[in-house]
């Protein structure tokens, strides 16, 4: 198994090296535990700057923990609930530079300050999110929701 890599400096650049090893990864792999948390693993080596990665999968109409790389948090999240929640109710990327501005944040880590998190989809179907935080404020933006946007869609292409 070789080691995920990154040459690119900028977070564009190193979105762009992710996809094809992601790829790589999920290659004749049908099993999707093993390829959710590798893609975790992935997403935090590409992302230095986050604190936390991980999935909440869609299960009989709430959200629930997946793989993820991090501290220990929430197991279960409502539709409409937090950052999460509020993402996987409206199907789309939600970007939080200030956790304590958002709302109904659900701080699973109190040290986490910004947050993304983006629907994965499968044959138009919610079937997870995809939740990245970090300790810095700001650290993500409409960079990382274009970046993370075809990584989304090759996420859903696994076997849910
Ligand atoms: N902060 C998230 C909950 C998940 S944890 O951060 C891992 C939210 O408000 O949905």
């Amino acid at each position: 198994m070789e080691a995920v890599a990154f040459q690119a400096a900028d977070k564009s650049s190193r979105y762009r090296e992710l996809l094809p090893q992601l790829a790589s990864l999920f290659e004749g792999e049908p099993d999707l535990i093993a390829n959710l948390a590798n893609a975790t693993a992935a997403l935090r080596a590409c992302l230095p700057v986050a604190s936390w990665v991980g999935f909440y999968v869609v299960r009989g109409g709430e959200l629930v923990l997946g793989p993820f790389q991090g501290n220990v948090a929430c197991v279960r999240i409502a539709y409409g609930r937090g950052v999460c929640g509020t993402a996987a109710a409206d199907r789309r990327t939600m970007i939080v530079p200030d956790v304590d501005k958002f709302p109904g944040h659900i701080a699973c880590d109190a040290g986490s300050r910004s947050e993304i998190v983006v629907p994965v989809m499968k044959a138009g179907a919610l079937v997870a999110v995809l939740d990245i935080d970090s300790y810095e404020l700001a650290a993500f933006d409409d960079l990382d929701a274009a970046g993370l946007a075809p990584i989304a869609e090759l996420l859903g292409t696994l076997a849910w």
